[in-house]
């Protein structure tokens, strides 16, 4: 097994050499490097299937069971949001905010954070009374009150639609210029990736294959043509072909007639203009 130190170095996040593997015919994560500095927010993106989760679950320490090793480092408090909230309906939003927390003012963190993503005023509501997006914010509030010094996220927004997106986009970005965590953050929206980081990683073949610095500071624009380079520079590292204009390329019918492998599946197609 990895060891999994709560050390804190230089850097928020050290992997060293990280291996993972499921069953004996190969490795889904083969001997991965990886760095996150304090305060820096990384998106992670690949094919399905490629070990995102596998990477963040390791990251969390939520992984025992499974073969590998390598060296992990991450700070004291970490903190995990996944795609569904996993609010436990048969508790209020406040309490679930506060599930586990110590301190006894912790039911008044719990509502701060709560107001903090906009949901002043429905502490005492059943989890189930909740919108999907209401109930991603009362996860997010879950994962602030407990000051995390890294935020996991695991395609945090891949079940919301499209508007209810874009405001969590805005309000992870005012929480994280608030609190400063790292992040490590998986989706399947190249656009997320690049509106939200400071870098985007790319995990193929078990390993970061592409590691892009978003340097556009805070007012990203997609139609701005930096952001556009930097779309069609991650499509290509996630294998999607695009054409001159930037559009992703119809399959070649006999690449569809053969075994070879859509390097592209499961990753948000979109132009590149
Ligand atoms: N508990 C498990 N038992 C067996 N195989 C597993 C287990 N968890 C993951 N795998 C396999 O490991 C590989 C990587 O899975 P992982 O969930 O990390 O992919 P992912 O990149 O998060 O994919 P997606 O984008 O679809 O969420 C897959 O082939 C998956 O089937
Ligand atoms: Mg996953």
């Amino acid at each position: 097994m990895a060891t999994h130190a709560g050390e804190l170095t230089q850097e928020a996040v050290r992997v060293e050499g990280l291996h993972r593997s499921f069953n004996k015919t190969g490795g889904v994560l083969n001997g991965l490097d990886l760095e996150i500095a304090p305060g820096e927010f990384v998106a992670l993106i690949g094919r399905s299937g490629s070990g995102k989760s596998t990477l963040l679950r390791a990251l969390a320490g939520l992984d025992r069971g499974v073969d590998g090793w390598g060296r992990i480092s991450v700070p004291d408090k970490v903190s995990m949001v996944f795609q569904d909230s996993r609010l436990l309906p048969w508790r209020r939003v406040l309490d679930n905010v506060v599930l586990g927390l110590g301190g006894r003012d912790a039911k008044d963190r719990g509502r701060k954070a709560l107001a903090e993503v906009g949901l002043a005023g429905r502490e005492r509501a059943w989890a189930h009374q909740l919108s999907g997006g209401e109930a991603q914010r009362a996860a997010l509030a879950r994962s602030l009150v407990r000051d995390p010094q890294l935020l996991l996220a695991d395609e945090p927004f891949g079940a919301l639609d499209a508007l209810t997106r874009l405001n969590m986009h805005t309000l992870l970005r005012e929480l994280c210029e608030r609190h400063r965590p790292s992040v490590l953050l998986v989706t399947h929206d190249v656009d997320e990736a690049i509106v939200l980081a400071d870098r985007v990683i790319v995990l193929d073949g078990g390993v970061i294959q592409s590691d892009v610095r978003i340097d556009l500071g805070s007012r990203r624009d997609p139609a701005d043509p930096r952001f556009a380079a930097l779309r069609r520079q991650l499509l290509n590292a996630l294998g999607v072909d695009l054409d001159a204009d930037g559009l992703v390329r119809d399959p070649d019918p006999d690449d569809l007639a053969s075994d070879r492998p859509d390097r592209s599946r499961g990753v948000d197609r979109k132009a590149a203009s």
